[in-house]
């Protein structure tokens, strides 16, 4: 049995919008195992990057409780938090947010040196990183001379370069065509499979959900399936 890393408990969030409130998710109750692929699925405005940004700690819910490892990640301050994000948490998104004027191979380390890893350390794990991706012959490219999905994978290693636990993806294949897309979603599996990383997904696409452990559904910020 795999343990539960993250789990939350009745979780609600709304935004003000002029008299109105919005509720994105409504009582939301989900637990991700760890060293699985968990796919968040739903249409456009249907709660996936709310769930993400909570899930990530990058946001706290309107009510309800959400667990990290056993820790209550709503009670925590906001420097725990941080910590919390910087050492355990990679994020990947749907635009590709790589630095330009660096190659794939100079995003990666740049992280590590952000993460405050040693010359020797960054070298090594960046183009470990860069292997597992697939990417090894085309390290000293910059993102420009790499097509979408290759950019992506970029994007993957710098999210894992600094031995995260947890990879939260939203919509990574948002903007690349299904095949490109499910090149990128095979990756994560790998990660999951050799590595034991945990990576939680969302995608609009039907057809990524398959390779998935663990999918569930969303609609008008509710779980209505899961699978
Ligand atoms: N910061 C915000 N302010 C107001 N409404 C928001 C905000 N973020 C999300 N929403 C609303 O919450 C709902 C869910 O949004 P979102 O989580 O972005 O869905 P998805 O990622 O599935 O497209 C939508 O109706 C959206 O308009
Ligand atoms: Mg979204």
């Amino acid at each position: 049995m795999k343990p539960v890393i993250i789990r939350t408990e009745g979780v609600t969030r709304c935004f003000p919008s002029g008299r109105e409130t919005i509720y994105a998710l409504k009582n939301v109750s989900i637990s991700i195992k760890a060293g699985t692929l968990t796919i968040l699925r739903g249409r456009s405005g249907s709660g996936k990057t709310t769930l993400i940004n909570l899930l990530g700690a990058l946001d706290k819910p309107t009510s309800g409780k959400i667990y990290f490892n056993g820790n209550e990640i709503t009670q925590m301050s906001e420097a725990r938090r941080d910590v919390l994000r910087q050492k355990e948490m990679g994020f990947v998104f749907q635009s590709i947010a790589l630095i330009s004027m660096m190659s794939a191979y100079e995003n990666v380390e740049f992280a590590l040196r952000v993460a405050g890893y040693n010359s020797g350390e960054r070298r090594k794990r960046a183009e470990e990183c860069l292997a597992f991706v697939g990417l090894s012959k085309r390290m000293h490219h910059r993102p420009s001379e790499l097509s979408g999905g290759e950019q992506q994978r970029v994007a993957i290693a710098r999210a894992i370069a600094h031995r995260p636990r947890v990879v939260f993806a939203d919509e990574p294949t948002a903007e690349l065509d299904t095949n490109t897309g499910l090149q990128v979603v095979k990756v994560f599996k790998n990660l999951v499979e050799k590595e034991g990383l945990t990576v939680v997904m969302s995608t609009h696409d039907p057809s990524m959900v398959e390779i998935a452990d663990h999918v569930y559904t969303l609609e008008d910020g509710e779980i209505v399936d899961e699978q």
